[in-house]
Formats: C-alpha cells, sequence, structure tokens
C-alpha cells in the first residue's frame, strides 16, 4: 500500500463510506488509498464511491483469479463467482490431452469444489484465501501438445479469457462482446496474451477456420430474466449495461443461443461452460442435451456458483440418455440477487 499525503485522513474516509452504506468501509478505503495517484484522486475516488458507483469502477480494475483486471466504467464487473467457470474449464482443458483434441475420460468427474488454488478476494470482506497464480499454471508433465483453442463469448472485460490465458499458459484465445466499450476493455486486458478480442453477436464475428476446432467455449451470458432487472442492487442495476444483464423473459435466451450453435465450432471432446443460477440449470442442461452436447451441472457452495458443462460426442464416447446428473441442492444458492449475476 503506497503512503499517499492524504488530505482526507482514513478515519475520515471509513467514516464516509460505512454512512453510504459499505459493509466493508476499512477494507474498501485501503483499496482505495493504496490505488490512488494524488490526494485529489483520492478525494475524487471517495466521492465517486459514496455516490453508489461500484468499487471496481472507481479503482479502475477487479481482482480476478489473482489477476488485476482493468474494468471501465460502464463494464460489467467480472464476479467471484465466475472464478468457479474458470476452474472448471482450467481443469477440463488439462484432461483434454492429444492432437486430434479429443478428450478422455468421455466426461470427466465432477471436481466438488471445482477449486484448483485458493480464491482471492476483491475485496478483503470475501471470505475465500488469496489466489495463488502459481497454483492456476500447467503443471509440469501435463503441458499439452498443441496449444489450447479457447473462445470466450459475452467476454465483458475479458475477465475470463485472460484467467484461463494465465492458468493454461499455452492456448490461442478468442473472445467476443457486442458492446463496444467492453471490447476496448477486454483487448486492454488480453493484449499481453496476444489475445483475439473481436466486437460483435455471440458467434457471428468469430473466423470460421475455428469451427469444429474450439476446445473450450465459455460463455457467462446475461442470465436475469427481465421482469427481475428491477430487484438487481443498484451498483449492478444503474451502473452496468443493460446488455450485460437482461437474458431475455426467462433468462435464458442468450445461453439458448449459445447451446444452439455450439457444436458447430467445437472440437470433438471440447466443452461448453455457461454460468447460470441453480433455479436456471436444470433448463439450460436441457438445452445443451437438445443440441447434440452431454450436459451436466457442477456447482460450488463457496462461490455461490452454478455451471453446466456440455461435452461435444466424439466417436469414442457413448452418448449417454439423459436426465442430466445434478448436484442436490442447496438451500443458501439463489440467496443474493435472486441467484443472478
Ligand atoms: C454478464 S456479462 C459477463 C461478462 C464477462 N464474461 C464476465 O464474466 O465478467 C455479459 C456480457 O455479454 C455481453 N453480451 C450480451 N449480449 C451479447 C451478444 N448477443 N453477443 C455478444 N456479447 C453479448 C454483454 O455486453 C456483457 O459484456
Amino acid at each position: 500500500m503506497s503512503a499517499l499525503p492524504s488530505f482526507l485522513p482514513q478515519p475520515v474516509i471509513v467514516t464516509r463510506l460505512r454512512a453510504a452504506g459499505c459493509v466493508f468501509a476499512e477494507d474498501e478505503a485501503r483499496l482505495l488509498i493504496s490505488t490512488a495517484r494524488t490526494p485529489s484522486d483520492l478525494t475524487d475516488m471517495v466521492d465517486r464511491r459514496v455516490a453508489g458507483l461500484p468499487l471496481e469502477h472507481v479503482l479502475g480494475w477487479a481482482d480476478f483469479c489473482g489477476l488485476r483486471i482493468a474494468v471501465d466504467t460502464g463494464v460489467f464487473v467480472p464476479r467471484r463467482r465466475t472464478e468457479f467457470l474458470v476452474h472448471q474449464a482450467v481443469a477440463l482443458a488439462r484432461r483434454t490431452a492429444g492432437p486430434t483434441g479429443r478428450s478422455h475420460p468421455a466426461v470427466a468427474p465432477a471436481d466438488p469444489t471445482g477449486s484448483l488454488a485458493p480464491s482471492a478476494p476483491s475485496d478483503p470482506s470475501d471470505p475465500l484465501g488469496p489466489p495463488d497464480p502459481e497454483a492456476l499454471a500447467v503443471p509440469a508433465g501435463q503441458v499439452p501438445d498443441r496449444p489450447r483453442i479457447i473462445v470466450d463469448l459475452c467476454c465483458g472485460s475479458g475477465a475470463v479469457g485472460a484467467a484461463l490465458v494465465a492458468a493454461l499458459g499455452r492456448v490461442e484465445s478468442h473472445s467476443v462482446d457486442i458492446d463496444p466499450a467492453a471490447v476496448r476493455c477486454a483487448r486492454r486486458n488480453l493484449a499481453a496474451a496476444d489475445g483475439l478480442v473481436y466486437e460483435g453477436d455471440l458467434y457471428e464475428p468469430l473466423p470460421a477456420t475455428l469451427r469444429g476446432r474450439v476446445d473450450i467455449l465459455t460463455a457467462n451470458a446475461p442470465y436475469v430474466p427481465t421482469g427481475a432487472i428491477g430487484l438487481l442492487p443498484p451498483e449492478a442495476r444503474v451502473h452496468e449495461p443493460r446488455v450485460a444483464l437482461d437474458g431475455g423473459a426467462d433468462g435464458l435466451e442468450i445461453q439458448r443461443r449459445v447451446a444452439a450453435e455450439a457444436a458447430l465450432w467445437l472440437a470433438p471432446g471440447g466443452h461448453l461452460l455457461i454460468e447460470t443460477s441453480e433455479r436456471q440449470a436444470p433448463q439450460t442442461a436441457e438445452t445443451f442435451a437438445r443440441n447434440g452436447l452431454i450436459p451436466r451441472v457442477v456447482d460450488s457452495d463457496e462461490l455461490d456458483a452454478t455451471v453446466v458443462i456440455g461435452t461435444m460426442p466424439d466417436s469414442h464416447m457413448p452418448v449417454p440418455h439423459m436426465p442430466v446428473p445434478h448436484p442436490p441442492r442447496c438451500p443458501a444458492r439463489d440467496r443474493e440477487m435472486g441467484g443472478f449475476g
């Protein structure tokens, strides 16, 4: 933390933040002080936070999988729960071996925690420990024999793609978002990894050469039902773009479109991973099955996260009969923001 000479003493900042309803005022004050470049910068940042801007927009970054991800104002703030999607994708990418892109075992056993490394709090109130980026790196002896091809649809800031690149090392990374502000932000976050970021509607801007070759396809698409947007906290409802939240009448419209075309892009044995809510997961999984993917649902109590994974069958893989396997319900699930976003 910098020893910035502050015209606003820390206790004053804490008092202002607390009065504005910031539950973790001490921690936020420390983050603001350590990020501000000048005392007037600090005053400005405190003012914006007190006015209700999300902490990450005030700071200009979010901590995601131990990475500092730039988050511009108006761009969706990557959520801690989405680290679960990354953990699952990393585990699957490591199991996918061989130049043909086939996977074995046919459907990887669920990792009960989805955890590859301790998680890091973007705010220190988070009960989970700090992440160890080294723990996310590909272990010696398991380095894949060709770069994995990963595609992240609805990429927002590019957090998921950046975390996958950091964890997997040798990958070819493609990300897409429809919102130009998100695309600008993602390009910054993925520049060091040579990640390609396209602007457009889902698969539409991707090069056709990727068809049938994608190993890992991720999408944290908007999944809040239109009628539930008004119930979101103001930080999301007011400060994040509607296009990042609104999943249509039942919240699943974009997920359905992602699933409908996935088989065209996935390599044999490749995987589609979509974050959803526990309540929506059975429908998401049915959509996967209807579109030729072998679905399963995984979730994490710790991160309050649910992910549906769909595996593209290959010639060695018997397509099982449904129903979709699903972990037991967690009563704590769906408690926050109705389980969305
Ligand atoms: C819930 S945010 C997730 C952002 C990022 N994946 C993350 O987890 O931080 C959803 C993102 O989907 C984008 N989006 C919505 N509809 C889209 C579409 N049809 N095609 C591409 N991106 C879309 C939004 O602009 C927004 O950035």
